[in-house]
């Protein structure tokens, strides 16, 4: 089976971007389902129903998402009752929300995980702990995992990847909006990138309007802060999996949104 993963979609100009590049994405990686991180769809801090809606209406299967995920109140129902939007697992178990989801693709079913980095992020677990846990889990209930690691600082990043490396099809990293160039297939068989990146404007600071990012490290003071919409790119990665539930391949997708 083959998965696209998208990452970070920031805003109104993620979201626009994302539906004109996605006739060229399913032509170019005839993916078999579409997993993409949502956390900054809604005005590019978290996520509502209307947002996860217009993901779900451009074909994307999956929505996983991060610290930002309760940015806005009126989507903790919405959260509860979504079986295809996924919040960090290792948040407090009374929180809105599930931690992972398992998706039919084809006659597979894909587990989708979602996990938040302890480093420099507010998380209840242990990410490393958490993933043991659902994983324990998820036994006889999925044929292959797909992790999006939701994390700040690269080592844990990567040593979540060591972690898993043998035990899951993805370990993608997520949060930064910076894609890393180390996608690989670990020799265990787990495809790992240490982050995606983002969908959203280049033309900003990691989705903010340059202007007013600067503006906020030369004075060090409070900015209004809007979200970038020119020169808008698709990051991701496209997965490869095998019938063992292990990576054959992943690719890195960095493109230009059609303008
Ligand atoms: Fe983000
Ligand atoms: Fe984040």
């Amino acid at each position: 089976m083959r998965i696209l993963f998208i990452g970070d979609i920031v805003g109104r100009p993620g979201r626009a971007g994302l539906a004109a590049a996605m006739p060229e994405l399913r032509e170019r990686y005839s993916p078999d389902l579409v997993v993409a991180n949502g956390e900054n769809t809604a005005g590019g801090l978290g996520i509502t129903e209307k947002t996860a809606r217009q993901l779900f209406e451009l074909g994307v299967g999956v929505i996983t998402t991060g610290n930002h995920v309760y940015r806005h109140r009126d989507a903790y129902d919405f959260l509860d009752r979504a079986d295809r939007v996924i919040r960090p697992a290792n948040y407090r178990a009374g929180n809105p929300g599930r931690g992972h989801t398992v998706v039919p693709v084809g006659d597979r079913r894909l587990g989708v995980v979602n996990l938040s980095g302890s480093v420099q992020l507010q998380a209840a677990r242990s990410p490393f702990v958490e993933a043991d846990a659902v994983l324990h889990s998820l036994a006889g209930e999925a044929d292959a995992v797909l992790v999006d690691f939701h994390a700040e600082v690269t080592s844990e990043k990567v040593a979540m990847g060591w972690h898993l490396d043998g035990r899951v099809a993805a370990c993608l990293g997520t949060h930064t909006h910076v894609p890393t160039a180390d996608a690989r297939v670990l020799p265990g068989g787990t495809a790992f990138i240490t982050d995606v990146g983002m969908t959203g404007s280049r033309a900003g600071v990691i989705g903010v309007r340059r202007e007013q990012a600067l503006e906020a490290f030369r004075t060090q003071m409070p900015v209004k802060f809007e979200t970038a919409d020119e020169d808008v790119w698709i990051n991701g990665v496209a997965v490869t999996i095998r019938d063992d539930g292990l990576a054959e391949s992943i690719e890195q997708v960095l493109m230009a949104a059609p303008a």
